[in-house]
């Protein structure tokens, strides 16, 4: 089959080991050819893409970002774009696309699908929120960043007797706050699902300097809401897609800390650095998992389907399925959370 691949919306480690192994399976067992279109949709429209070849991805699997780039591109506002689309499928002679993407992007591959494409997906975002599966690729590479960057904060922190305020990526949902607030050992970890109580926060830090420990370290998810004012964005502008450009909690909450708590308090963003850099050795594994898997769905003309992690299995699902809602903390985290905070 002749097979087009394209990585869209913002990039994550693990997203070359999906194309490597996609390409390697298709041409080693079916002997499949490939093209990759370059900046997600935007390529598709603008009939701009590469042959894939197992030369050309040799080794890809190691790597950070995406050699296919990527843009947040969505063809449903683009006027003619659906037209455009189909023209540029058919003059390529594809007969399966393979999109890489999260919510965004998959919501361009269903409404194509609906319209007659014949195309699957990998799910793919450091946020973790895609419905349906237990984890994306990219997610553990953003944890053990951030991670990695809490630990580095508490000796700085300790050092100089303050607070620092991390904040981290993860759009709506607090899995990234989460799992690197727990892992970095941070005393206050804020996730967008619950609002954040600053007097909570302030009883946390001065528990610490109560029992000795004359500093504190806070993680935040860039998505969290203040009381009164909401979440903070870096700009006035949306993306294609309608989300507004989340950033800047740290900085406000520092602030507030320091007016409440009177303790010194700094702030740091860890922003894109989060989805920079190679891949884990879980999301060059999990990526090459779901490239395979995805090579398997097109054999199967599984169209609509998306591949997804259920336990230690990889599956599929219906896009549809995986697009309805975000996957967000639940009970079970802010318990999991509250049992390792301090007693206030
Ligand atoms: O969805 C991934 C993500 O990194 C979010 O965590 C973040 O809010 C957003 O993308 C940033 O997007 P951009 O790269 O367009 O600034």
């Amino acid at each position: 089959m002749r097979i087009a691949l394209l990585t869209g919306g913002g990039d994550c480690p693990g997203l070359n080991a999906v194309i490597y192994a996609a390409v390697k399976k298709g041409i080693n067992a079916y002997g499949d050819e490939f093209i990759g279109f370059l900046n997600g949709w935007r390529g598709v429209l603008d009939n701009n893409w590469i042959p894939l070849t197992l030369e050309s991805t040799d080794g890809i699997q190691l790597r950070g970002g995406t050699i296919l780039h990527s843009s947040r591109t969505n063809v449903k506002k683009v006027p003619g774009g659906l037209e455009k689309v189909l023209d540029v499928l058919k003059a390529n002679k594809i007969e399966a696309l393979i999109a890489l993407g999260g919510d965004d992007t998959q919501s361009v591959t269903q409404y194509l699908v609906e319209n007659g494409v014949k195309g699957v997906g990998v799910p793919k975002t450091i946020d973790n929120d895609l419905s349906g599966t237990d984890q994306t690729f990219g997610f553990d590479t953003a944890v053990m960043i951030a991670t990695e960057a809490i630990d580095r904060i508490h000796t700085t922190a300790d050092s100089h007797n303050r607070v620092i305020v991390v904040e981290v990526m993860g759009r709506d949902a607090g899995w990234i706050a989460m799992a690197s607030g727990i892992a970095g050992g941070a005393h206050v970890i804020l996730v967008p699902e619950k609002e954040i109580d600053i007097d909570h926060v302030c009883a946390l830090l001065k528990y610490n300097y109560d029992h000795g420990k004359h500093y504190g370290v806070v993680v935040v998810a860039e998505g969290c809401h203040l009381p009164e004012t909401g979440q903070v964005t870096g700009s006035k502008e949306v993306d294609a897609f309608g989300h507004a450009r989340l950033s800047g909690i740290g900085e406000a909450l520092a602030g507030l800390i320091e007016k409440k708590a009177g303790f010194e308090t700094r702030s740091v963003n860890l922003g894109h650095t989060q989805r920079g850099g190679v891949p884990t050795a879980f999301d060059r594994l999990l990526g090459q998992r779901y490239g395979l898997h995805a090579i398997e769905m097109v054999h199967e003309q599984k169209w609509g389907r998306i591949a997804v992690l259920r336990g230690t299995d990889i599956t599929d699902i219906p896009i549809k399925e995986s697009i309805s809602t975000n996957r967000r903390l639940d009970q079970r985290f802010f318990d999991l959370i509250s049992s390792l905070e301090a007693k206030v």
